[in-house]
């Protein structure tokens, strides 16, 4: 009974592109069979959560939001979690914004600020800053961290992430039982909804323990056998044998790339010939002008914000691509108009409403201070990102779709 209720609806979502294997009805026993062996029959998520929520509506949206965790629960969670931080906790986590104050490319001032063993001090500020910041991000829209870019102007900064992600099953041609690598892969939740949507299993790398943890425990919720590993990506080589993966993804890791050409070449190693590359990431556009004291100083301001390390360009990224043996298909911003500041905006709002209340209980004693100290950084600088963004001068939402050939 639980198999005939659970294997049925991904294969018969409407309005979602047509993913080879998943849709097309002449392969829906194959499909829905697979799909079935990577669920856990008796997963009450899984019941409820397909039954409920599969191809919902929302303001004429239609995605699959089968495996997004309840609003509530995420926020409660992540609430206690801020509430019961250590000191050593916030003081690392204020700390670690030193190192978007330096770049990748600038070495020398690596150097003189952390010594000649520099990778090693920016991966530790890394997870210090990534193991708060995904709390904080759970607080509002955005547990998964990332702001979308703008795929519908009507749906909600979540439906335009769940968009997006169907978006990259499709363009990477993800299939049920293919395996795909999601570098920086957060709580593990964009590898849940690409299994869910594709069938595909999915291998998530990240510096953070914390986040590896979250993303175990929700994707052995949902039944799925994907898998996750805690690492560096800029230790490398990366921790897979050469042509394990048939596909292999990014959402806004890469800012955090030490050598992106030696990452895209591990990449190359790891994946099978013919295998699909997705990039969505952070650069500066042409118009961006490093001489120019109004862009400059924006730049200051946002670098924090995003957290980015780096500071790469469309070209950088396509060379560094195309050095490494990849072809690449597509190099574009997919937002509607080229623009995200409407969805960050709505973010910043957000935050800044809860930064609001936080003062006010902060001032009654109802909430430890550091709590106005967590708010008061993580919500510095909004508008300076929707100025950037406006400008044209940087976007967070680059999208590189590339190939392994296969000769
Ligand atoms: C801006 S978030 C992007 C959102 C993320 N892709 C998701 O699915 O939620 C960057 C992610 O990359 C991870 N990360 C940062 N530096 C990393 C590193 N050096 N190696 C591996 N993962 C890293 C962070 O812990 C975080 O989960």
């Amino acid at each position: 009974m639980a198999a005939a209720t659970v294997s049925q609806p991904p294969i018969t979502t409407p309005a979602i592109p047509a993913i080879p294997g998943r849709n097309d009805s002449s392969d829906s026993s194959r499909s829905s069979q697979t799909i079935t062996e990577k669920v856990k029959l008796s997963s009450p998520l899984r019941t409820s959560s397909f039954s409920k929520n599969r191809s919902s509506q929302d303001g004429n949206v239609q995605v699959d939001r089968s495996v997004s965790p309840k609003r509530w629960k995420t926020f409660l969670k992540a609430f206690k979690h801020i509430h019961d931080l250590t000191p050593k906790e916030v003081d690392d986590f204020m700390a670690s914004y030193e190192i978007y104050n330096l770049d990748w490319a600038n070495e020398e001032d690596m150097v003189k600020a952390f010594g000649p063993n520099y990778q090693q001090r920016v991966g530790d500020c890394l997870r210090s800053y990534y193991s708060v910041l995904n709390h904080l991000c759970s607080l509002g829209d955005v547990e998964k961290m990332y702001i979308p870019p703008l795929m519908d102007k009507k749906a909600s900064v979540l439906d335009n992430q769940l968009l997006y992600e169907e978006s990259v099953a499709k363009d990477i041609g993800l299939r049920p039982g293919m395996k795909v690598l999601d570098l920086g892969c957060g709580r593990g939740r964009v590898a849940a909804h690409m299994t869910s949507f594709s069938g595909a299993q999915v291998t998530g790398l990240n510096i953070d323990e914390n986040q590896i943890a979250q993303a175990r425990e929700w994707n052995d919720q949902c039944g799925f056998s994907n898998e996750f590993v805690v690492h560096d990506q800029n230790d490398l080589p990366l921790p897979f044998a050469d042509n394990t993966f048939d596909a292999f993804y990014e959402i806004q890791a890469l800012s955090l790339c030490k050598d992106p050409s030696a990452s895209f070449k591990e990449i190359y190693r790891v994946l099978k010939p013919g295998a699909k590359f997705s990039l969505l990431d952070w650069v500066s556009l042409p118009a961006y002008d490093p001489a120019d004291p109004i862009h400059a100083g924006l730049m200051r301001r946002v670098k924090p914000l995003i957290g980015a390390v780096g500071t790469p360009t469309p070209a950088s990224f396509e060379k560094a691509l195309t050095d490494s043996g990849f072809a690449v298909a597509k190099s574009d911003n997919p937002s509607i108009g080229g623009l995200q500041a409407p969805l960050i905006d709505k973010v910043d709002i957000y935050f800044r409403s809860v930064r609001r209340l936080i003062h006010g209980l902060v001032r009654l004693r109802a909430l430890p201070p550091h709590f106005k100290l967590l708010f008061d950084r993580l919500c510095l600088d909004g508008q300076a990102f929707v100025q950037m963004d406006n400008m044209r001068l940087i976007t967070t939402t680059y999208r590189i779709i590339a190939e392994k050939p296969t000769v």
